[in-house]
């Protein structure tokens, strides 16, 4: 995976680009949303691979994979009216908010996946939590497979231990 997006570029997602770009310098490319615009402009002019879009829809547009990081609240206005091919997939980290519902209002046939990233990302911890398949239903979600090109890069960052996401 070597273009990534992010929608809303706050607190998690200055975490998520720190985390991706910071060590072994991999040639990733990363499209941020205007929004967050401080945030933004220093994670731009930290990173060479990190470029500011101009709307969110060319962050959708020029990414493999797009991590929504908008405050629910915000996700209306931030991805109402987005193009998101199915060739795309979507990453979903906001709190309280299901894939069903992300997929209404994106009203995509692109495979959406849910992650609980915290701040640890940032220092490339990789920190995970396993919880059984009735607590994830209770969250929103049911027990839906990852898709593959996902599941495999799961299995090749943690080898010992299967993340549930
Ligand atoms: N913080 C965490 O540790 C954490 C952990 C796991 C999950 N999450 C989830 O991640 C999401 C973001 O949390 P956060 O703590 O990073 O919040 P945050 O610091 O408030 O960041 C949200 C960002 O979204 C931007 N935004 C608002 N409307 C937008 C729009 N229409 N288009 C594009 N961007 C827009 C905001 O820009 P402006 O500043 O210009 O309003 C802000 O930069 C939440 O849904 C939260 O549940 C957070």
């Amino acid at each position: 995976m070597k273009r990534i997006g992010i929608i809303g570029v706050g607190e998690i997602g200055r975490a998520i680009v720190m985390g991706l770009c910071d060590g072994d310098g991999t040639s990733l490319e990363v499209f941020l949303s205007p929004r967050g615009a401080r945030t933004a402009a220093e994670l731009s002019e930290r990173y060479k691979g990190v470029k500011v879009c101009a709307d969110n829809q060319e962050v959708v547009d020029r990414s493999e994979l797009v991590i929504i990081a908008v405050r629910r609240q915000d996700r209306h206005e931030a991805l109402t009216g987005l193009r998101v091919g199915s060739d795309k997939i979507v990453v979903n980290v906001m709190a309280g908010v299901s894939n069903d519902a992300l997929r209404h209002t994106l009203a995509t046939g692109a495979p959406l996946v849910r992650a609980i990233p915290l701040a640890e990302r940032q220092q490339r911890t990789h920190p995970r939590y396993l919880v059984r398949p009735g607590q994830l239903r209770s969250l929103g979600e049911g027990p839906r497979r990852p898709p593959r090109r996902l599941a495999i890069a799961q299995r090749e960052s943690s080898p010992r231990r299967r993340p549930v996401s």
